[in-house]
């Protein structure tokens, strides 16, 4: 896809592999649409950009760990821009920022689904005029290798409770949730695909975690922007991919009970049930 003119925006995009792909869409003429918590990152990337002679991105600040918030940024996007070409929901923390203990969310949520699932499922709802308006169209759910079957009688994990356990689950249910909506936007001219860009990429969460990176963002960046703005994906959507290559996501993901469950109970939690 030709990205001069296109309007993109990109959740968790003032660090790691969000940051990557954001600067190289800038190089390919997109708009870019900035995301994140810290105003002074945004500040340094968009400095970075615009002396690349570069269309200066807008910074939207939300922390998505808060439904309103996350509804403000889409209202804020949504004020600003008629259509929207290429959604990319990409924020996350992984299983040890900020601790491995369970947090929860402002509106009571397990932390981690909150932030990595149900902000990017809402967002994603409430900017699909936007998109609608773009079609052809796209969105990515930047999801993860790392995946746990969720456990329905217990979805904010009161028991039990891990990190890695809590970001599996979330990154599971963006795969869930994509198979879904791929199935409700059918001839709608917006395909949605979601995928693992790479293992280990050398980023803050990664870190965090203690790991030794073995991946860089460069190389999980090309699989991002592979199911953005590549041609071989045009048209194709419900589809998981590791890296560059379609894979199969956990069995869980293919069980339309469990995708159905967890799609009432995720409308629910955001408020847009009925
Ligand atoms: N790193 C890997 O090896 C790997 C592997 C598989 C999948 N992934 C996925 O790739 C995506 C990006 O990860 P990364 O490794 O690039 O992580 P990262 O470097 O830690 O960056 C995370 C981004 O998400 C934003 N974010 C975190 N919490 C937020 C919140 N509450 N509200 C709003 N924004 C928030 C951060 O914004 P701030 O600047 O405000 O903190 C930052 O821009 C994630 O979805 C992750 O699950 C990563």
């Amino acid at each position: 896809m030709d990205m001069a003119g296109k309007t993109v925006l990109i959740t968790g995009s003032t660090d790691g592999v969000g940051r990557y792909v954001a600067s190289e869409l800038a190089k390919q003429g997109a708009y870019v649409l900035i995301h994140g918590r810290d105003a002074a990152r945004a500040k340094t990337l968009i400095a970075e950009i615009t002396r690349g002679g570069h269309a200066a991105p807008t910074f939207y600040q939300a922390d998505l760990s808060s439904l309103a918030s996350a509804r403000q940024l889409a209202a804020a996007v949504s004020a600003d821009h008629r259509k929207l070409d290429v959604f990319i929901s990409n924020a996350g923390i992984g299983s040890m920022n900020g601790g491995a203990e369970r947090r929860a969310s402002a509106d009571g949520h397990e932390l981690r689904f909150a932030v990595n699932y149900l902000s990017g499922f809402l967002l994603a709802h409430l900017l699909l005029p936007l998109l609608k308006a773009a079609a052809p169209a796209r969105i990515v759910n930047v999801a993860s290798l790392g995946q746990h079957p969720i456990d329905f009688d217990d979805l904010m994990i009161t028991k039990n409770y891990s990190g890695s356990r809590a970001y599996a689950q979330s990154k599971l249910a963006q795969i869930m949730f994509t198979i879904d909506l791929a199935a409700e936007l059918k001839g709608a001219g917006v395909t949605v695909n979601s995928l693992h860009p790479a293992t280990y990429m050398n980023t803050t969460m990664v870190r965090a975690g203690g790991i030794t990176p073995v991946s860089t963002v460069e190389q999980g960046g090309a699989a991002i922007l592979h199911l953005a703005t590549g041609d071989d994906v045009a048209g194709k959507s419900g589809l998981f991919f590791n890296g560059m290559n379609e894979a199969r996501a956990n069995p869980q993901a293919y069980d339309e009970d469990a995708r159905k469950r967890l799609r009432k109970l995720s409308l629910d939690l955001v408020g847009l049930a009925g």
